[in-house]
């Protein structure tokens, strides 16, 4: 350890393609750090959006990597000079080395204690701890509060960020009285302005309650193996009136629910969630979303956002011990 990395209350966390540009710099100009997801993303590409991210902010942003895939674009990220890079679902191991070598700052999100001890022992800058409230994939099978405690006194004086489940202020609030140094937060900004979210999708996770989430492995299409948190859907619930049934035995199996911009096709199990550019029975695709939803009202703008909570946050500061 060694190196002092102070990270901004408010994180976006990484929420696959629908992190955009227009999301990420917002986020990170308002004082918060924003997060691209470049695990499928080709280095090219993936280059270009840093480089995107830098034209709009002169703030730190990070760009995250799923370690279940090989990430393909790590380098050219780093030579693209991204300040932050983040992984999870894995353990960076030489990585860390790499990204430190040009200067970046490297965070990882983990599921559990022994998880982040691992990670600490590999001179991260900084941990984000994942509880089972997560939406998208859930690496965790621990409530975030008691995960973070645990946490807290494994990491010393290496910064914490609690994820899963967070919502509004008084959530972050309350993670930072017990110690976070950062609330991270990926439902409450599919539901922004600025996030690549279809509308539907949008409006849905304002309407819905916490009550409407399912940890499932339901949408296993592109990545077995790994439960995830999504609202409740006619696809999901007929795969669960059907008995749960395993690949290749599922309720409309083969069917074509939505089209992407290119016309590549989305099938029902697919692990896809609808971007704005996606047309078709979008609302039956994989809707992530954390058990924080019901206290989503609103799509707002990141920027707006950010600014509350980070007040909020500053609240929590002045609340701990
Ligand atoms: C739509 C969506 C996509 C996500 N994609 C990623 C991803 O690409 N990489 C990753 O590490 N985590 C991903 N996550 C999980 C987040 O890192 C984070 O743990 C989670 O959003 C926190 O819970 P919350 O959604 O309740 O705030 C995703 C979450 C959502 C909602």
């Amino acid at each position: 350890m060694g190196r002092t990395f102070v990270l901004p209350r408010i994180v976006q966390a990484p929420i696959g393609g629908l992190a955009t540009v227009e999301l990420v710099s917002a986020v990170s100009s308002a004082g918060g750090l924003g997060t691209l997801a470049l695990t499928w993303t080709d280095p090219k590409t993936a280059a270009g959006l840093v480089a995107a991210v830098k034209a709009r902010t002169s703030a730190a942003f990070a760009s995250n990597f799923v370690l279940a895939f090989e990430p393909t674009a790590l380098s050219a990220v780093l030579e693209a000079g991204v300040p932050i890079v983040t992984f999870s679902w894995g353990l960076p191991g030489p990585l860390v080395k790499t990204a430190h070598s040009f200067g970046a700052a490297v965070g990882v999100q983990v599921g559990t204690v022994e998880g982040a001890k691992r990670a600490l022992d590999q001179d991260v800058d900084f941990v984000i701890c994942q509880g089972i409230e997560a939406g998208g994939h859930v690496q965790s099978s621990i409530p975030v509060r008691e995960l973070l405690a645990a946490v807290l006194w494994e990491a010393e004086t290496v910064p914490v960020a609690a994820a899963g489940g967070l919502a509004d202020a008084a959530d972050v609030m309350e993670v930072i009285s017990l110690g976070a140094s950062a609330a991270m937060l990926g439902t409450r900004f599919v539901a922004s302005i600025e996030s690549g979210a279809h509308e539907a999708y949008k409006a849905a996770l304002v309407a819905s309650h916490s009550s409407d989430t399912a940890l499932t492995g339901c949408f296993d299409g592109g990545w077995p193996y790994a439960l995830h948190r999504v609202l409740r859907n006619a696809t999901l619930a007929n795969w669960e009136a059907a008995g749960c049934l395993p690949q290749l035995r599922r309720p409309g199996e083969d069917d074509v629910v939505a089209r992407r911009e290119t016309g590549a096709p989305v099938r029902r199990y697919d692990c896809t969630p609808p971007n704005s550019t996606m047309k078709g029975d979008v609302m039956a695709c994989c809707l992530y979303a954390g058990s924080g939803v019901g206290k989503i009202t609103d799509v707002r703008s990141a920027h707006a956002l950010v600014k509350e909570l980070a007040e909020f946050a500053t609240a929590g500061t002045a609340a701990a011990p």
